[in-house]
């Protein structure tokens, strides 16, 4: 049995329940481009609220980690990985979880103890020293001289800047086969980190205070790639089974070896399976010059450097090929990855289309550059291989480092204030994870969402659907079935309704419903997988009932206006609305 399997099992052994993994995309929070932990979802109910499957859980979550894009290629990082977590919400804290891993590890994974060591929390002004932890594990058979106290940089976990959070105690293997050293040294690189628990039981507020959660809760995550890894006795994380046969297709399209040539080859393997990731979300995330679509821009225009790198022709059907076998292999955990089939391809292969076009001349004006320049690439040039060539500046910034030179970033992003439009600055900067935020705005645009949805139905047709929604403070966005372009009339008569529905002041209620129950009273809802047993109906009236988590206003007069900007294609049979509440 494998590793994914071997742990879901083990937790539902333990009373957990199976929750499936979210979007990549967080739903409804736009102040985090990716979840980039198993527990970001999860923070609702980490602060607090009642989760339909329970107070124990576990799962495999999708997550995306972008701020050490520049590290891949070594033997160890990736943009995406899965995280296997488990969880307890309020139900049991340190002595069961440690005593929960401790197991798992060697007795259904067989680790021997010998391999084994810890870190906890060693405590600050406002939070004692972890002894409680150090205790039981001592109990379990760690030696002292393997459970080391750290502080907060290493042993206090949060996801962002504020938010649930706490103390954490990690587990660490020994990755190597020289003689184990007694001592644990956490700063010997042969120790690796492969498990942490977190002991969430504060929230750290806005203005930098602690305070106590409701409820004291656990947060467990573990990196799945880097465990098979250890597991299967490899060095590098792209020689074992998570990565090989990813590495032997694109090592057959170059007709190269993978020795020598690991680098690229870990790239575009890595890069090619995020972008894959991504396009499959059913948030509809494209290529593009802000937020999540600029790094899948980032992705797969990098992914295609490196085909370059290795002679690959890049006007084959080599992506193509990465990609269906990577759909093919995790669809079984990801059915969207089938579902979306197609549009990840078309989408791959647009973007290849369209860098093909400008990257054979911007890296002769690349060479250009650098002949005219001493050790630096100015501003200016960075941004004309931007502006005209379609090269990220991280693109233009590898380049120079393989060079040895630097690139004037400042003067770059002054010239790209200068030129674009303001929405496009949101691309520099923005690319590490943060904390979710549900605030006043984004609840009214959410429940505006639900009144689109319910307005279509009536304009356009019954069998109209949710394909995707986002929402940001300043509008919604929502992604539906349907053939035809809309036209001023139908975009009227939606805007009409959905005013008429705010100005007769309809009471928004919710009901905790079985899903079966749910669906039976023709409950809207786009991934029906992904909800439990026992569900929220939000109800609008008698316009509208959808299964979803909320949060919701309590009456429809709080939305004010409606008004649509915009409407447009968003794939084929998909068209796309965005509209403003003023
Ligand atoms: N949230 C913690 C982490 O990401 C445990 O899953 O390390």
């Amino acid at each position: 049995m494998n590793l994914r399997d071997l742990y879901i099992n083990y937790f539902i052994s333990k009373g957990h329940k199976f929750i499936p993994s979210a979007p990549i995309v967080p739903e409804n929070d736009a102040s985090v481009l990716f979840n980039t932990a198993g527990m970001q979802p999860l923070i609702p109910y980490l602060m607090g609220k009642k989760h339909p499957y329970g107070n124990r859980l576990v799962n495999y979550q999708k997550c995306v980690r972008t701020n050490d894009l520049d590290s891949i290629g070594d033997k160890t990082h990736h943009t995406f990985f899965e995280m296997l977590g488990n969880w307890s919400l309020g139900d049991y804290f340190k002595k069961e979880s440690i005593a929960f891993s401790f197991e798992f590890l060697t007795k259904v994974l067989e680790i021997p103890i010998e391999r084994l060591a810890v870190s906890v929390f060693e405590g600050n002004k406002d939070i004692p020293r972890d002894e409680v932890s150090a205790n039981y594990w001592l109990d379990l058979g760690i030696s002292k001289d393997r459970i080391v106290y750290l502080g907060m940089d290493d042993n206090f976990w949060i996801a962002g800047e504020y938010g649930p959070c706490g103390g954490d105690s990690e587990i660490f293997y020994f990755r190597s086969n020289e003689e184990i050293p007694i001592k644990f040294d956490p700063h010997d690189h042969r120790w690796v980190e492969i498990w942490n628990n977190v002991f969430m039981e504060y929230n750290k507020n806005q203005d930098g205070t602690f305070t106590k959660l409701p409820k004291k809760n656990v947060d467990t995550g573990m990196g799945f790639e880097r465990v098979a890894a250890i597991l299967e006795e490899k060095d590098d994380n792209y020689a074992s089974s998570v990565w090989k046969d990813i590495i032997d297709k694109i090592s057959e399209i170059a007709n190269l070896p993978y020795e020598g040539n690991e680098k690229s080859m870990r790239i575009i393997a890595d890069h090619i399976r995020t972008s894959v990731f991504i396009l499959a979300d059913n948030a509809g995330i494209k290529p593009a010059n802000t937020d999540q679509g600029y790094i899948l821009r980032r992705l797969i225009r990098r992914a295609i450097r490196h085909a370059k790198i290795l002679n690959i022709d890049i006007n084959s059907n080599w992506e193509e090929l990465i990609a269906n076998l990577i759909i093919n292999k995790y669809c079984k955990y990801y059915r969207e990855l089938n579902d979306n089939k197609n549009i990840i391809l078309e989408e791959l292969k647009k973007e290849k289309d369209r860098f093909n076009k400008t990257l054979e001349k911007g890296l002769k004006e690349f060479a250009k550059v650098l002949s005219s320049s001493n050790k630096i690439i100015t501003g200016q040039d960075a941004f004309k291989l931007y502006d005209t060539y379609g090269f990220p500046i991280e693109l233009t910034e590898e380049l120079a480092q393989e060079k040895k030179l630097n690139v004037d970033i400042k003067r770059f992003k002054d010239k790209f204030k200068e030129h674009q439009e303001k929405s496009r600055i949101g691309a520099i900067g923005k690319f590490k994870g943060g904390m979710g935020s549900n605030g006043e705005i984004e609840t009214k645009y959410h429940t505006a969402t639900h009144l689109l949805n319910a307005a279509l139905k009536v304009v356009i047709n019954q069998n109209i659907h949710q394909k995707g929604s986002n929402i940001t403070e300043e509008r919604l966005r929502f992604d539906f079935n349907c053939n035809h372009k809309l036209s001023n009339e139908e975009l009227q008569n939606i805007e009409n309704l959905v005013n008429k529905w705010i100005k007769d002041e309809i009471e928004v209620k919710v009901k905790e419903m079985n899903k079966n129950e749910a669906l039976k009273i023709g409950a809207e809802c786009m991934f029906i997988d992904k909800y439990p047993d026992l569900v929220n109906v939000y109800f609008i009236g008698d316009i509208s009932k959808e299964l979803c988590g909320g949060p919701h206003v309590k009456n429809t007069k709080e939305l004010n206006h409606f008004k649509i900007i915009k409407e447009e294609a968003s794939s084929s049979g998909i068209r796309r609305i965005k509209a403003i509440l003023n």
